[in-house]
């Protein structure tokens, strides 16, 4: 069975979707900051201060081959890792991938109260949410699905990934 993989900016939900996903359809469920935490006995944040972003990128890639190596997971990818298209190539041959998104208010609004994510630690966290969405958004739109999260609860955001899975992998 293919992997289910889930994309999209800081704060859209990737963690609590697929641990809802992981619940209904009862696949495992994997992280690939998790995989790069453990591989490496760092946390993320340490890996940013002292190795520099380049070389996360390194240990992230790394992290997407290993996992696309199994199969039948929900696959929680971090936020940046659909910039480098070796790791959309990737998950692709063996996954389908599911973008989520939302606007900049709403992703500031949930991340605001974390401190985890060295990219959002700046003086205008706002301008940088906005600055690296626009950057991105070529990158996001090369995941099969995009899925708007706004006004949705988890469960139905859940709900819509695993009825056009089935679709797609039955069908
Ligand atoms: C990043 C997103 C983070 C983490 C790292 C870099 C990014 O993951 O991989 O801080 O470049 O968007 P989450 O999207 O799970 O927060």
């Amino acid at each position: 069975m293919p992997n289910i993989i889930l994309v999209g900016f800081m704060g859209t939900g990737k963690t609590v979707v697929g641990q809802e996903l992981s619940r209904m359809l009862d696949m495992p469920l994997i992280d690939t900051d998790d995989v790069i935490e453990e591989d490496s006995g760092m946390i993320i944040s340490d890996i940013f201060a002292q190795c520099g972003e380049p070389h996360f990128r390194n240990l992230e890639s790394a992290a997407v081959r290993k996992v696309s190596r199994l199969d039948g997971l929900i696959i929680s990818a971090g936020g940046g890792v659909v910039i480098r298209e070796e790791n959309v190539q990737e998950l692709k041959t063996n996954g389908i991938i599911f973008c989520l998104s939302a606007t900049p208010e709403v992703i500031w609004e949930r991340a605001s109260s974390e401190t985890h994510r060295p990219l959002l630690q700046t003086e205008n966290p706002m301008q940088r949410i906005r600055e690296l969405l626009a950057a991105r958004a070529p990158y996001y739109a090369r995941a099969n699905y995009t899925i708007d999260t706004s006004g949705k609860t988890v469960p139905d955001i859940a709900t819509e990934i695993a009825t056009i899975f089935h679709s797609v992998t039955k069908g």
